[in-house]
């Protein structure tokens, strides 16, 4: 009797592997996203990081897990913002014989979350890179007028020896990303990404032209701002939705 398992080594199933190959190498060719009109933006489409957000954007979710979707999500984009650290060799005694292996050299990572959101991707950036310092800056995005207004600014002393990485979920009209941006390069800051989970293409506008040189890495490039200057179709107020407050 043939049973579904014997199947897995018959000569359909040399076929079905190279279909699955296939398949998985078109997946693979657009986990990374870049556009023309953006070019200094990376979407990332991972599976994993497209299956969590789409919970993330679900009204229904509640704080509990809003926040463990943030850090998961966060962690997964650390893994590809973070491809082209410099590594170096270093040698290694295993329990059999010496090897070279490599650890990550050049500069150090300092994350900086913009308060109140961006606090929510931190830990998860951390498990990943344990040694990163943490600065703050604070600035909330005035209801009325849609700007930021700044109130806390700290970070690491050696500033030109860093790398940053300045978080924040959300990127709406860019003016609290611009300003942030412009906080760190006025302390002697040169190196700098923006991680956000969503952004929406005024916001990606706005920061890219302040600043070229930052690279933007984000999970969606959402349709674009309401009158409010939430984020269509985003995922509400992601200070809110965080930190269960309203
Ligand atoms: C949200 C968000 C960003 C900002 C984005 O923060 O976390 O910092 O808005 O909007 P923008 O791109 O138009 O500047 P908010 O100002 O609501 O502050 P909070 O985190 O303290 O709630
Ligand atoms: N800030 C948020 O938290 N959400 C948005 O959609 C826009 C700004």
């Amino acid at each position: 009797m043939r049973t579904g398992g014997e199947d897995r080594f018959g000569p359909g199933a040399y076929l079905q592997a190279n279909k699955m190959i296939v398949s998985r190498t078109l997946v693979t060719l657009e986990m990374i996203e870049q556009t023309e009109e953006f070019p200094t933006l990376t979407i990332i489409r991972h599976p994993l990081v497209q299956h969590k957000l789409t919970i993330l954007r679900d009204r229904q979710t509640p704080t509990k897990i809003f926040k463990e979707l943030v850090d998961e999500i966060a962690m997964l984009m650390a893994y590809e913002a973070t491809i082209d650290l410099t590594v170096e060799p270093l040698d290694v005694e295993t329990p059999l014989e010496t090897t070279v292996g490599r650890h990550i050299s050049g500069k150090k990572l300092t994350l900086v979350p913009i308060l109140r959101a961006g606090l929510g991707m931190v830990e998860g950036i951390l498990r990943l890179v344990p040694a990163a310092r943490v600065g703050h800056i604070g600035l909330y995005r005035d209801h009325d007028t849609l700007q930021p207004v700044d109130y806390y600014f700290k970070i690491p002393g050696d500033v030109a020896e860093r790398d940053f990485f300045v978080l924040d979920p959300m990127l709406a009209t860019g003016g609290s990303a611009a300003a942030a941006v412009g906080s760190l390069k006025r302390a002697g800051a040169t190196r700098i990404r923006f991680l956000c989970l969503v952004a929406a293409p005024q916001g990606v506008q706005r920061l890219s032209e302040a600043h070229p040189d930052v690279q933007i890495y984000c999970a969606a490039l959402d349709r674009g701002l309401n009158d409010q200057g939430y984020i269509l179709p985003g995922l509400g107020d992601a200070g809110d939705r965080l930190f269960g407050t309203r």
